[in-house]
């Protein structure tokens, strides 16, 4: 059992299908066009394909590799995905065997808001005995996208983001963090057993915006931190303008966030893993900086999470 008393993220990867999608592209099948999407929701492509288990795999190869871990160091798996491979088992399973790890492994599934319940999830493990959690993100959200619909199509990608938790004692750590859901709202945006993806657009904003706010200041408020001291605020990656203003509403400039939904589109659950990799490998964040993660999707749910960055043991 571990006794450390901090957290650390020591590894992170992404997983992105090969095959990229434009807004013209989708132009030639729907009544829609490169300048309405870019408005309205700040995207410009998305990759599509691939496995929910095939992304997960590619991206957690990297995250243990940065990390520099064997999978047998890996005390247990959390698989955030609203796009399972299989009803069952747990996509996580077909992950945990493939990667070789010889701990265990299962599925969450809060929608959008899956990789921030998975962290927080991970980081009781680790207060609670395990060293490594390995927390994935990973969607296929094209397998659920009407195509004919003008009003999803635009909106969704596939991919996959990881990150390796660790116990350390020096310095990173979970500070607080906000899980919330709000199910009477879960017909806003909804999906049935072999059905398409159904979504009332704008109702959807407006309530993203204020889960995201809602629950961006309850984890502030939590770690006991204020709004200016955020260094970096990795959102949802699920449209600009949700993004723009919410974190007016938090009361952060938003040069402080991250934005990659450009190029990745909605991946659900793997976005927050996706911008927060890109983040760290453009060397956006230093020792000690303060990290709010902040989700929001079908459910409804939100989560959101402050972490103060830490660097390895020495
Ligand atoms: N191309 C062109 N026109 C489109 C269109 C498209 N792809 N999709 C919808 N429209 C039309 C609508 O039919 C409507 O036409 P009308 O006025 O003649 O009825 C008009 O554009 C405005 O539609 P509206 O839904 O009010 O637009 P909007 O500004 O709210 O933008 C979304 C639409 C979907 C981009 C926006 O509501 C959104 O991003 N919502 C949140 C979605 C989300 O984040 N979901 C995931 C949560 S995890």
């Amino acid at each position: 059992m571990n006794t450390a008393s901090g957290i650390r993220i020591s590894g992170w990867g992404v997983a992105l299908p090969p095959t990229i999608v434009t807004n013209d592209e989708l132009s030639e099948t729907l009544d829609t066009s490169n300048e309405w999407i870019l408005e309205r929701s700040g995207i410009a492509k998305r990759h599509l394909g691939g496995s929910t288990s095939g992304l997960a795999i590619e991206a957690a190869l990297q995250a243990l590799a940065v990390a520099n871990l064997q999978p047998n160091d890996i005390d247990l798996l959390i698989l955030a995905t609203t796009t399972p491979d299989d009803q069952v088992p747990a996509t996580a399973n077909k992950v945990q065997h493939e990667l070789g790890l010889t701990c265990g492994a299962m599925d969450i599934n809060a929608a959008c808001s899956g990789f921030v319940y998975s962290l927080v999830a991970g980081s009781g493990f680790l207060k609670t005995g395990c060293d490594r959690v390995l927390v994935i993100g990973s969607e296929t959200l094209s397998r659920f996208t009407d195509w004919e619909d003008r009003s999803t199509a635009i909106l969704f990608g596939d991919g996959a983001g990881a990150v390796v938790l660790e116990s350390s004692k020096t310095g990173g750590d979970l500070l607080g963090w906000n899980l919330s859901s709000s199910g009477e709202l879960r017909d806003i945006l909804h999906c049935e057993i072999g059905g398409k993806i159904k979504m009332a657009g704008s109702e959807v904003f407006r309530k993203a915006v204020v889960a995201m706010t809602k629950s961006g200041k309850a984890a502030m408020d939590e770690a006991g931190v204020n709004p200016e001291e955020i260094a970096l605020v990795v959102p949802h990656q699920a449209n600009i303008r949700i993004i723009e203003t919410a974190m007016k509403k938090l009361g952060i400039p938003l040069e402080k966030s991250i934005w990659v939904g450009d190029r990745t589109a909605n991946t659900s659950s793997a976005s927050i893993p996706i911008a927060l990799s890109e983040a760290l490998n453009n060397n956006r964040v230093k020792k000690n900086d303060l990290i709010l993660l902040v989700g929001f999707g079908a459910g409804m749910t939100s989560a959101s999470a402050v972490i103060r960055w830490g660097e390895a043991d020495g």
